[in-house]
Order: structure tokens, then sequence, then C-alpha cells
């Protein structure tokens, strides 16, 4: 089962790498903030963080129920355009720190690139299946 989904992860053209490449139409814009706000996310929040973050897809505001607290170390499993990570680092401060991780490598790219533009620096996108997280090298 694991191997079939990592064999079908490796063949381009996933659905996730088209969205992320921007090969097939996907909410940006006017249609993924609508699609952000009908999930849940505030204004406050959706005015935190580049645009860019919005394009993923995803399907609720999960930071909103989290109860982080400053200095907590927070790993976001299938980060996607890392809207949610980013959130979280905000919550956590600069004290904490947040680890986004996907399997999609096109979104991981983007995300660390839009991090590094808004200058979120308790933030790093991971390019990893989240069945086989690379523990040791990263979070030991
Ligand atoms: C809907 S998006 C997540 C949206 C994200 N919460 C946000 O705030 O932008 C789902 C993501 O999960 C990733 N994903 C799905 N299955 C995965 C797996 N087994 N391992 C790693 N990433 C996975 C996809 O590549 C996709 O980017």
């Amino acid at each position: 089962m694991v191997k079939a989904r990592e064999k079908s992860r490796r063949q381009p053209g996933t659905p996730y790498q088209k969205v992320a490449s921007g090969a097939e139409s996907s909410p940006v814009g006017e249609e993924a903030l609508a699609h952000a706000v009908s999930l849940g996310y505030s204004d406050d929040e959706l005015k935190a963080v580049p645009a860019e973050a919005l394009l993923s897809h995803g399907c609720g505001n999960a930071v909103s129920r989290a109860w982080l607290r400053q200095g907590e170390i927070v790993v976001d499993l299938g980060s996607g355009a890392g809207l949610d990570a980013l959130l979280a680092a905000r919550r956590v401060g600069p004290a904490g720190r947040v680890i986004g991780v996907d399997m999609t490598l096109e979104r991981v790219e983007r995300a660390n690139r839009v991090a590094r533009k808004a200058n979120f620096a308790n933030v790093e996108f991971i390019h990893a299946p989240i069945e086989r997280l690379p523990t040791r090298r990263r979070f030991g």
C-alpha cells in the first residue's frame, strides 16, 4: 500500500504537482481568498501571510484550534503552500519553530521561497513523505 503510494508520488503530474507549478487551474487571487475565508481563516490571519501561501486547496483552519503557545515546536504534515505553517510560526514566535513536511517538491520549494521573502525566520519546509519522516536528521 505504502509502496504503491510512493510510486504514484514519484510520477510527474500528480494533482499536487500540477497545482504547485501552476499547470492546473487552482484557486488563486480572489478565488483563493474566498476559499480561505470559507474555511474559517480570519482577516487578520489572511493579512499576516503572503497571498502565495494561500495556493493550497486546504480543508480547514487547523491552527485556530491548536492552542499553540510561544516557544513551541510545530510539525505540519502535508504543509502545502505553507498557510498553516506560517500562521503557526506567528503563534509560536521567535522562540518557537515550525517544520512543514510535504511530499511535493514544487510545494516545498515554493513555500520556502515565500517564507524567506516574507521574513519568516522560524519556519522551514522539507521534502519528505509523512510516512517516513527524517526524524533523526531534522528533529532529533
Ligand atoms: C491541502 S494541502 C495542505 C494545505 C496546508 N495545510 C496549507 O495550510 O496550505 C495537502 C498537502 O499534503 C501533501 N501530502 C499529501 N499526502 C502526503 C504524504 N503522504 N506525505 C507528505 N505530504 C503529503 C500534498 O503534497 C499537499 O501539498
